[in-house]
This record gives C-alpha cells, sequence and structure tokens, in this order.
C-alpha cells in the first residue's frame, strides 16, 4: 500500500510557527513519525510539501497513482476550489488532517471546501493529528478491501 502525504503553506515552518497553537515539532520529526508508523503497518509513503497553491494541484494530481492521500491543506482549506476539485479529480480515497481544530478558531476558517470531499478528517490533535489519520486512513483502506460493496 502507498501513501501520498501533501503539506500545504507554512508547514515548512512548524516548530519555529505559532509554537502556541501549533506546538514544537517540525515538519520533519512529523513525517518521520508518520515513516515509523508506516514501517509498523507495512506501507511506503511519499511525503511533498508546498507553499503554492498550483504546486500543491500537481501534488494531488500526482498521487493519482497511491493507494490513498493525506493531505493538509493548511491555509487553501478555506479559500481554494482548485485544491477542491484536484481531490475530486483524483477521486482516490484522501483524507485530511489538521494539528489545530480550525472550527474552534477564528470565524473565517470555519469555511472548509475540502472537508466534504474526503473520506474522513482529524484535527486539534497537534502533531499527533498526523499519526492518528494516517492510522485511521489505513484501517479505512484495510476495511474497504475486505468489503468492496461499502
Ligand atoms: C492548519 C489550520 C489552518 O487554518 C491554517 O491556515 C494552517 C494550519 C492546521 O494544521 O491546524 O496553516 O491547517
Amino acid at each position: 500500500m502507498h501513501i501520498s502525504v501533501v503539506h500545504g503553506p507554512n508547514l515548512n515552518l512548524l516548530g519555529s510557527r505559532q509554537v502556541e497553537l501549533y506546538g514544537l515539532a517540525t515538519l520533519a520529526q512529523i513525517n518521520s513519525d508518520l515513516e515509523q508508523i508506516a514501517s509498523e503497518l507495512g506501507l511506503t509513503i511519499h511525503y511533498e510539501q508546498h507553499n503554492g497553491e498550483g504546486a500543491l494541484v500537481d501534488a494531488v494530481q500526482a498521487a493519482a497513482t497511491s493507494d490513498a492521500l493525506l493531505i493538509n491543506p493548511a491555509a487553501y482549506t478555506h479559500t481554494s476550489v482548485a485544491l477542491r476539485d484536484a481531490i475530486l479529480a483524483v477521486a482516490i480515497p484522501t483524507w485530511a488532517v489538521h494539528l489545530t481544530e480550525p472550527n474552534n478558531r477564528e470565524t473565517f476558517r470555519r469555511v472548509d471546501l475540502i472537508s466534504d470531499v474526503v473520506i474522513g478528517r482529524t484535527a486539534g490533535l497537534g502533531a499527533a493529528s498526523y499519526s492518528e489519520a494516517l492510522r485511521k486512513l489505513v484501517s479505512w483502506l484495510r476495511m474497504r478491501a475486505k468489503k468492496p460493496h461499502l
């Protein structure tokens, strides 16, 4: 099983960016935690991080050959029709992840163009959102493999 992990804008700054909100874990640490879970669960993972919307659309399109996509669209969650359309176009199981719970923050973050086009969403657990999201996504894929009619 091969999973694409796509990180959106400003997530390259994790570890120094608004640490009171996002915590001290760097993106490299988050990726390495995911790598550990991947080897435990027998998966392969490919990571990308982009700040630009177009590059993120390209990364989602490139994930078409993966079994699933795990994505933190970051600020584009709240604005990007292009990213939403890319997820719909690629049509592989996609799980959204957020370190914080955007619904508990500023009002503009309650607009979410992604959550209704993904199979699941994990938010608000800090860096642990990613590991939780990956485990849930893999459970979903394995359940679907056993019960393909669902
Ligand atoms: C975020 C939440 C978004 O609202 C914000 O723009 C981000 C990160 C999160 O992981 O909590 O950049 O996606």
